[in-house]
């Protein structure tokens, strides 16, 4: 039989990331599943800036959040490298073929990091992250003026002689036409993003979610439990010790 061995896999800035980054996440689907419905939940002006404040200031802790990942990926240890966590490199397919394999014939290969499987979807939602963090960092400007592009794009619309630092979202009457219509065909490739890449991120999260779950289950394995206390059991070794 062979031993049980603990391996440290998950420093403790990935796991801060991890979590902070589900809390925002969540945050932001309640808020922006309720911009989204404004209409229908009878929220008037007042409240639909409400609920972009609250949606953008999540933003801000998620944007944040993931930048300082995608610096962690330099400098961070051997699992939270960003060699570790993209598909590809040497001998990829050979791994992702034999971790099928090791899957379909009920005796699954163990990770120490990401399985070849797991590399895919983590380097997806990294992406579709990355595009809400920055479509929303820029809608954040377009819709109510907040930072980084709020005062950049209060000067471009604001009217003949209105200060625009004293611009408020949804009052027409402070903003020139002409540039208000410039400004809304700006905003609509970034909105774009954001609305499809909202639907696209929510179904990589069920995917995550349930590759996590079957992971846990087929390979008796503690991927749950590691992404709290950083530690994973093994019987056996591991393909990437
Ligand atoms: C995983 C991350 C995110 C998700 C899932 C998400 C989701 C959403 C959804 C569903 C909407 C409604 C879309 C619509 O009305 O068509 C929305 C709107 C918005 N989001 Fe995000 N968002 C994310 C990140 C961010 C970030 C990082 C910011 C800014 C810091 C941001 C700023 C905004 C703004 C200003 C709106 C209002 C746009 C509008 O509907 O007029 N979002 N978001």
């Amino acid at each position: 039989m062979s031993e049980i061995k603990q391996y440290d896999v998950w420093d403790g800035p990935t796991r801060w990331f991890h979590w902070i980054n589900f809390l925002c996440v969540v945050g932001l689907i309640a808020v922006g599943v309720a911009i989204l419905n404004g209409k229908a939940l009878g929220v008037d002006d007042g409240g639909k800036i409400l609920l972009k404040v609250v949606h953008v200031w999540f933003g801000y802790v998620f944007a944040l959040n993931l930048l300082w990942r995608m610096v962690w990926a330099f400098i961070g240890n051997r699992h939270a490298r960003w060699a570790a966590m993209m598909p590809g490199g040497r001998g990829y397919w050979r791994s992702i073929r034999a971790y099928v394999a090791g899957l379909c014939s009920g005796r699954p290969q163990q990770y120490l990091g990401h399985n070849p499987l797991a590399r895919i979807s983590v380097v997806l939602l990294f992406a579709l992250l990355l595009i809400q963090a920055v479509s929303g960092l820029v809608l954040a400007g377009t819709d109510i003026f907040y930072p980084p592009l709020g005062s950049w794009i209060a000067g471009w619309v604001a009217a003949p002689g209105v200060d625009p630092a004293s611009l408020q979202p949804y009052s027409p009457h402070l903003y020139d036409e002409a540039a208000w219509q410039e400004m809304r065909a700006f905003r609509k490739p970034f909105i774009t993003a954001h609305y499809y890449c909202f639907y696209a991120t929510v179904l990589m999260i069920v995917l995550h979610i349930a590759g996590v779950v079957v992971t846990e289950l087929k390979e008796g394995g503690t991927i749950v439990s590691a992404m709290f206390t950083g530690r994973k059991t093994f019987r056996g070794k591991p393909v990437d010790e």
